[in-house]
Formats: structure tokens, C-alpha cells, sequence
């Protein structure tokens, strides 16, 4: 059976870009769309909100207006202007790509998803929207947003975050995106996906395109197939509040690890059965403390990070600093506690240890 979606492919994309233009947010990206906002604004709200973006993103394009202003910044500069958007692997990232483009391509951002791709950090997703929105180059640009509408649209019940759903999806969107307006085609799906077409409701009497959709008149909640949830574990932490007069020992996160740069207070999580005191004797130990004694818990917090429920206890620890300190080991004021370059787990507890005032 021919689909409604091959006879009338114009007819859709009409219908979804005129939508668009007449419902569209009015959101800091969209006003002045260039190649690098484009980039920024894509990266930025990969794992994180609108919401939570959309007042962030003028302060950093205009601490960093160009790749090569983010390619010349240090790690400190980038993680307190990244601070609270999560995921901080993507501003390395971002940065690495900055890097790269001011090496190859003298600062100026490629213009086809095929170039993009070149540069670090730059994924099918990313690559498929800079290269759709700013340029309007004819590819497709599929998230987990995208995915969604396009299976439902498409009828086609794949995974969209496996690279095989992903060019299952592509295959058969790459012909629908008109040539004349592709950048508008595809934020018009992104925007449809969170208004309209939403993971736990599709709005379907308020959608553009029902009337090419398969799924409206089955069930579109059947789409997309959706991958087993890993269940999260529960572990315990203890950290060490190690004041000295004004300041408090915290160490920096070593490169390579998970928000690599920030500061913490010593400490880690515990094995089955472990006592907090073993565990920070230990810590302590290993960063030259000596005569460490280990009191109660001053602090308590739940964190929780992908699939980890972390139950967080701080406690007072008396112990002699090292003679020469230096490696991951840091001496900070303590009321850099609650500043962008400790991490979230530590903002949290610093709420109780900056009232302690031994
Ligand atoms: N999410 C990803 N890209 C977006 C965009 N351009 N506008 C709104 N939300 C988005």
C-alpha cells in the first residue's frame, strides 16, 4: 500500500514548517542564528533543559563569542561558565572541537555535516543540526526528541538512540526534508516533539502533520521501542570535612575522571560493610595526613548521578596536614564550599559546614 507520507511529501513538510513559523518559542538561539550559536546552543541543550538554558546561553556566547575565544580558555574558565548545566564532559568537548576548528579551518565554523563531523565531539546529532539549521544543508538531525516524533510519524519501532534505529529513521526522513527550507524542517520536529508530540502524551488533535502520521490512529505510545532501563544502585559515601582556621583540605578530580577539575572534599565510596572511619584513615593516609581522628557526622545529603542513588555522609576530621602539599591536595576558603569550582555533592553539604564555625 502506497504510505500517505510518499504521496504527499510537500504537503507534510508545508504543513510542518508553516506550524512552525506561526508557533514557534521565542528562544535566544533562534533571534540571531549563526553557525557558532548554533553549535553552542546544540551542545548546551543535548542533557539539559530549555528551561534551564535558555537564561544561560547569552552570558557565555558573549564571554565566548567565537571558537576561537572558547579554543584559548582555561579549564577554570570554562567550568565556572558551564557551572550548573550538568554534563561537564561537553564543554571539554566543546572546547576540544573549538580547538580543532580554529586549527583546521581557521575559526570558521564547516559548513556540511560531512565536514563537521571531522571535528572532535561532533556526532551525527550535532553535525546534523548546525549543518541544517545554520547552513541549510539537506540532512537530517535526529535526537531523542526527533527520534520519537519520526517514529511515531514514520511508524517505524526502532531504539533512535542505537546508531542502526538512528539510520533506519534517517533513511526514510532524508527524502521528506524540502531543500528550500531543511534548517526550519528540522527545528520544526524538535519543537513538535516538545510541545505536541511528548515521550508520555502525543497531542495528536493539536499536531501539524497527523494527517501523514501512521501512529495517530493506532497507538502512538507503541513508538519508539524503548531500551531496558538499567536499575540504579545504592552506595554509600564519606568525605572528610578537614578544617584549618578560614580554609578546609578538599582535592581536585584527576583528568579522565568524571567532572575532572573540580574540587571535592576528601573521601570515597565505602565497600559493603566498611566503616567510615577505615575509609577516610585511608584517604587521609594516602594524601600525607598523619594523626588523622576521625568525629561525627556533620553533614548529610542524597546525590544522585546516573544510575547511582549516593547517600553522603561528611564527617569532622582532626588531622596534621602534610609538610609539602601538592598532587589532587588543595587548601581552599572555606567559603569557596559553595562556589562553581566545587562539585554539585559538595554545594549540597556545604549548606550545613559553613555554619560550623570550629
Ligand atoms: N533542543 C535541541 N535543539 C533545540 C533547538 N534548536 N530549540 C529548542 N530545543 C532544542
Amino acid at each position: 500500500m502506497e504510505s500517505p507520507l510518499s504521496r504527499d511529501a510537500r504537503g507534510l513538510s508545508k504543513a510542518l514548517v508553516g506550524w512552525f513559523h506561526s508557533s514557534k518559542r521565542d528562544l535566544p538561539w533562534r533571534r540571531n542564528r549563526t553557525p557558532w550559536r548554533t553549535w553552542v546552543s546544540e551542545v548546551m541543550l543535548q542533557q539539559t533543559t530549555v528551561d534551564t538554558v535558555a537564561p544561560r546561553f547569552e552570558a557565555f556566547v558573549t564571554q565566548f563569542p567565537d571558537p576561537h575565544s572558547l579554543a584559548a580558555a582555561s579549564d577554570d574558565a570554562i567550568l565556572a561558565a558551564w557551572a550548573g548545566l550538568g554534563y561537564y564532559r561537553r564543554i571539554r568537548s566543546l572546547r576540544d572541537g573549538a580547538r580543532s576548528c580554529v586549527e583546521a579551518f581557521g575559526g570558521e565554523v564547516p559548513r556540511t555535516q560531512a565536514a563537521l563531523m571531522k571535528l572532535p565531539g561532533v556526532g551525527p546529532y550535532t553535525s546534523g543540526a548546525i549543518a541544517s539549521l545554520a547552513f541549510g544543508e539537506p540532512v537530517a538531525a535526529i535526537d531523542g526528541n526527533v527520534g520519537r516524533v519520526a517514529s511515531r510519524l514514520l511508524g517505524i519501532r526502532v531504539d533512535p538512540s542505537t546508531a542502526k534505529g538512528r539510520k533506519s529513521i534517517e533513511s526514510e526522513l532524508i527524502p521528506l526534508i524540502p531543500k528550500d527550507a531543511a534548517g526550519a524542517f528540522n527545528e520544526a520536529l524538535i519543537e513538535l516533539g516538545a510541545l505536541v508530540c511528548k515521550p508520555s502524551f502525543a497531542d495528536c488533535g493539536r499536531c501539524p502533520i497527523r494527517d501523514w502520521c501512521v501512529a495517530t490512529d493506532g497507538d502512538p505510545m507503541h513508538y519508539p521501542l524503548k531500551r531496558a532501563r538499567k536499575a540504579s544502585v545504592a552506595v554509600r559515601c564519606v568525605r572528610a570535612f578537614v578544617p584549618d582556621g578560614c580554609h578546609v583540605w578538599t582535592t581536585r578530580i584527576p583528568d579522565g575522571q568524571r567532572l575532572a577539575g573540580f574540587q571535592e572534599l576528601p573521601g570515597r565510596w565505602l565497600a559493603p560493610g566498611e566503616s567510615a572511619d577505615t575509609a577516610l584513615q585511608g584517604v587521609l593516609g594516602s594524601l600525607g595526613f598523619s594523626e588523622v581522628s576521625v568525629g561525627d557526622t556533620v553533614a548529610n545529603c542524597h546525590h544522585v548521578i546516573t544510575h547511582h542513588r549516593i547517600e553522603v555522609s561528611v564527617h569532622r576530621v582532626e588531622a596534621r596536614p602534610p609538610q609539602v602539599s601538592g598532587g589532587s591536595l588543595a587548601r581552599i576558603e572555606r567559603s569557596l564550599l559553595s562556589s562553581a569550582s566545587v562539585t554539585t555533592e559538595t554545594r549540597k553539604v556545604a549548606r550545613y559546614l559553613l555554619k560550623d564555625r570550629r
